[in-house]
């Protein structure tokens, strides 16, 4: 990462611009749209695909092929080909003895699932009193904290600029709703403040050596190819996403690598593929490093997809990294019974998809440094009806947890009986 001089701003600004298309960024009163409301916990949606209705889940038949203990780890398989290996975890995880023990064993890396996200570190009252932005990390973020550097754990941070899970009151007046909307300036103050502060707090904490990347902005496009109505679009204007990575370049330290990441990526590759591009300081390097891949998938989609829009990205130079991935059984609206038969089939998805992206790293065709589930057992799952995940509710591994392994054999490839 280059540190930028901030004279040049605005004529690269201006660059930055014209390639995405727009010219909201030149209104400093930006009329801010009334579909912007910040909405709770999001699903991945809008996958390109006939709605169909839900099938109710069934109890799960015995498995045909009983499923070995296994003793290759992930962190020691992926290694082998320089990937650190993640799930997240969230505050139950990090207290629970099971759930501590599976996670040392098989991981070097962590995503916190909500303890970082900007309504977990923003804080009003704060906020009101200093007149500024004030990021604050709360009892349970740094006990977490404190458990992965007990631990040895990389974390990746997740994240700063989002639209969901973002409090309302950092886009007003005085940090109120009760008041206006501030314009762009105003917020783009509060912006750089907000993204210096994250990182300041974690150098203060002693926390900071672990991270090595974070998600700058997450969930920015929808998948149509456009940008997606938020907060921060409307007050700073279409410019918002270099913006942040302007700062999060300024002020991250040269270690953590800073990412975009999203979900339902292989329907955005040709808006990614141009976009990216504009994120670039004025000598054409740049301010970002890497594109997350939430990779929440399903057994029905389409493999040779994923790959294309794996390969395009790659070609940008940057570095990939899967960050939340699932793969649901069936598809979106359409939830697969979790028979045998689909488990076989999510093992094979497993194998296919984790095999394929190997390859691409050995032969240098991606440049990947981290594969993140989101989660590893079932039951704990924010997807659990879909039993996207490698344990099943009674911890057994299955076919999938085979396949993530890259272990063929007990993948599900054995002739599938109903
Ligand atoms: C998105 C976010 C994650 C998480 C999941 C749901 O993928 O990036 O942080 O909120 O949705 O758990």
């Amino acid at each position: 990462m280059r540190k930028w001089k901030l004279g040049l701003l605005t004529a690269v600004l201006a660059v930055a611009l014209a390639a995405c298309g727009t010219n909201e960024a030149n209104n400093n009163t930006p009329a801010p749209t009334e579909a912007v409301q910040p909405t709770a916990t999001p699903e991945p949606t809008a996958t390109p695909e006939p709605t169909a209705t839900p099938k109710p889940t069934v109890t799960p038949k015995p498995t045909a092929t009983p499923i070995p203990e296994f003793t290759q780890t992930f962190k020691d398989v992926y290694g082998e080909y320089g990937l650190k290996a993640g799930t997240c975890m969230s505050e139950y995880m990090c207290n629970d003895t099971r759930t501590q023990e599976f996670m040392k064993k098989n991981f070097n890396s962590i995503t916190f699932e909500n303890e970082l996200k900007p309504d977990y570190v923003l804080d009003q009252a704060a906020s009101k009193a200093a007149g500024d932005l004030v990021v604050s990390l709360r009892p349970n973020t740094l006990k977490m904290l404190q458990w992965c550097k007990d631990n040895g754990m990389a974390v990746r941070g997740h994240t700063i600029i989002w639209h969901s899970q973002t409090p309302q009151w950092i886009f007003y007046d005085n940090f109120d709703t009760s008041g206006n909307l501030v314009g762009r300036e105003e917020m783009l103050k509060r912006m750089e403040s907000y993204i210096k502060q994250t990182f300041e707090v974690l150098a203060e904490k002693g926390f900071s050596d672990m991270f090595y990347a974070y998600d700058v902005v997450n969930e920015a496009w929808l998948d149509d190819g456009t940008m997606r109505p938020s907060f921060w679009r409307s007050t700073i204007g279409d410019d918002y996403i270099w913006q942040a990575f302007y700062f999060a370049d300024k002020y991250a330290p040269e270690h953590i690598d800073l990412y975009y990441n999203d979900f339902n990526e292989q329907f955005k590759t040709e808006a990614f593929y141009e976009f990216f591009q504009t994120l670039k300081d004025e000598d054409g390097n740049y301010l970002i490093d890497g594109i997350g891949f939430q990779a929440h998938l399903y057994t029905m989609d389409d493999m040779d997809l994923y790959f294309a829009h794996m390969d395009k990205m790659a070609e940008l130079g940057l570095k990939l990294s899967l960050t939340e991935l699932d793969v649901c059984l069936g598809k979106y609206q359409d939830i697969g019974y979790a028979t045998d038969k689909n488990k076989k089939i999510q093992g094979q998805f497993y194998y296919d998809l984790i095999t394929g992206i190997m390859e691409r790293v050995k032969a240098g065709s991606v440049e990947m440094n981290s594969l993140t589930f989101w989660g590893f057992a079932d039951e704990l799952s924010w997807r659990q009806e879909y039993n996207p995940l490698l344990l099943d509710r009674k911890w057994n591994p299955k076919y999938a947890y085979a396949g993530a392994l890259m272990l063929k054999e007990y993948a599900g490839f054995d002739e599938v009986t109903e």
